[in-house]
């Protein structure tokens, strides 16, 4: 035993790339949890502008600052659940690392889930809170996009379902831990839906700030994957959202496959080699796409790139292969034509999916 108790508030700040951004941090919650035993615990996905040596750096002198390093991943939502995980305080608070996020109303937010709210979630569109720091009309428009889809699945009314800044006691979130999503950035909604029984929500406004230092990581394919992430939940996660966002990306393949065995055949080219070079670009289009949106989160680079792009065409290649002779014996079998192209079709794609997963990009 020693005589520091565990802190009462943990304060998970999910960074990537913001190295400009941890100091002023520190210094922040610093100035807004005086009198409370608090920890702030920094998780970084190994940023290449060295944020992980800037936690460590001031973590050397101040125990409450911790750093947690993830190296080969990358994801908002993972950041936070790791977190989340690696503390024992009593209450953790999830805040952005960019100070866009108000600090001062941390303490608020704690006594309302002390007061018995299951989550308290600072909210940008309640009250005096507004979305001023919003860059663009494009962002704003996506955010309330965003926003009308989420409201529409969370069962609880919420006015900032896409809020990265919320507060709970740690066992609630132990005990829905084994039931998140973990992909892609929306870890409050992934919360909320993970819940057994609705939450009680409380929402404290706050006004989103501009971001000064560094930039945003939330570009249209983290969006995409949103979409994702609520397709999965629509359908009561049956099947992975990985296999989808797969099958998608291969529906937009054979497109890719069609437009340009036709244009080669306008150009001249005998059926055979137009096939063989719309087949060939479409996998190539679909191997770029699953890499940067199926498997974001284990993208292939420099000669794992053309490794993978490699052994992806030749897992398709067979895939292809089955599909066809599948679709022809079962058309010899007296099954209608489309009935038996959808057979092939869709042996095909588990197959491509299968494989691919285990051999191109290794998931678990
Ligand atoms: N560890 C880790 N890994 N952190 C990440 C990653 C990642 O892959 N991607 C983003 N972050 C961190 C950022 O460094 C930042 O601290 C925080 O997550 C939010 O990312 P931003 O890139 O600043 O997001 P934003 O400001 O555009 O998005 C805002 O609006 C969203 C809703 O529209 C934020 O308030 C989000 O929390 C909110 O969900
Ligand atoms: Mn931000």
């Amino acid at each position: 035993m020693t005589d520091a108790p565990a802190p009462a508030l943990c304060v998970v700040v999910p960074c990537y790339n913001e190295a400009l951004n941890v100091a002023p941090m520190v210094a922040a919650l610093d100035a807004a949890l005086t009198g409370l035993a608090w920890e702030v615990v920094f998780v970084d996905d190994d940023s290449p502008d060295g944020t992980a040596d800037t936690v460590r750096r001031i973590a050397r002198t101040d125990p409450r600052v911790r750093c947690l390093r993830r190296i080969g991943r990358r994801g908002l939502s993972s950041a936070v659940i790791e977190g989340a995980l690696s503390s024992s305080a009593d209450f953790i608070a999830v805040i952005d690392g960019d100070l866009q996020h108000d600090e001062t109303r941390l303490p608020a937010m704690l006594h309302k889930v002390e007061d018995g709210a299951d989550i308290a979630i600072g909210s940008r569109h309640v009250g005096d809170g507004d979305a001023a720091g919003l860059a663009s009309p494009l962002r704003e428009r996506l955010s309330a996009t965003g926003i009308s889809l989420a409201q529409m699945l969370a069962r609880a009314p919420i006015n900032d379902p896409m809020s990265g800044f919320f507060l709970l006691r740690r066992t609630r979130f132990e005990a829905l831990a084994h039931r998140l999503n973990g992909q892609g950035f929306k870890i409050l909604l992934d919360l909320l839906l993970a819940a057994p029984q609705p939450l009680t929500i409380v929402e404290v406004p706050y006004q989103f700030r501009p971001r000064t230092a560094g930039e945003s990581k939330l570009d249209i394919l983290v969006l995409v994957q949103f979409a994702g992430l609520l397709i999965d939940k629509s359908l009561g996660g049956v099947l992975p959202l990985r296999f989808l966002a797969f099958a998608l990306v291969g529906a937009f393949g054979m497109l890719v496959n069609l437009l340009v065995t036709s244009a080669a055949r306008r150009l001249g080219l005998d059926f055979g080699t137009a096939q063989t070079i719309g087949t060939i670009i479409a996998m190539i289009a679909n191997f770029e796409l699953n890499n940067r949106l199926t498997y974001r989160t284990m993208r292939l680079r420099g000669g794992g790139y053309w490794r993978g792009l490699v052994l992806f065409m030749l897992v398709c290649g067979l895939g292809a292969i089955a599909n066809i002779g599948i679709a022809r014996a079962l058309y010899h079998d007296n099954t209608a034509g489309l009935a038996a192209s959808a057979a092939g079709a869709a042996i095909g794609v588990v197959w491509n999916y299968a494989v691919s997963a285990t051999l191109v990009w290794r998931a678990r």
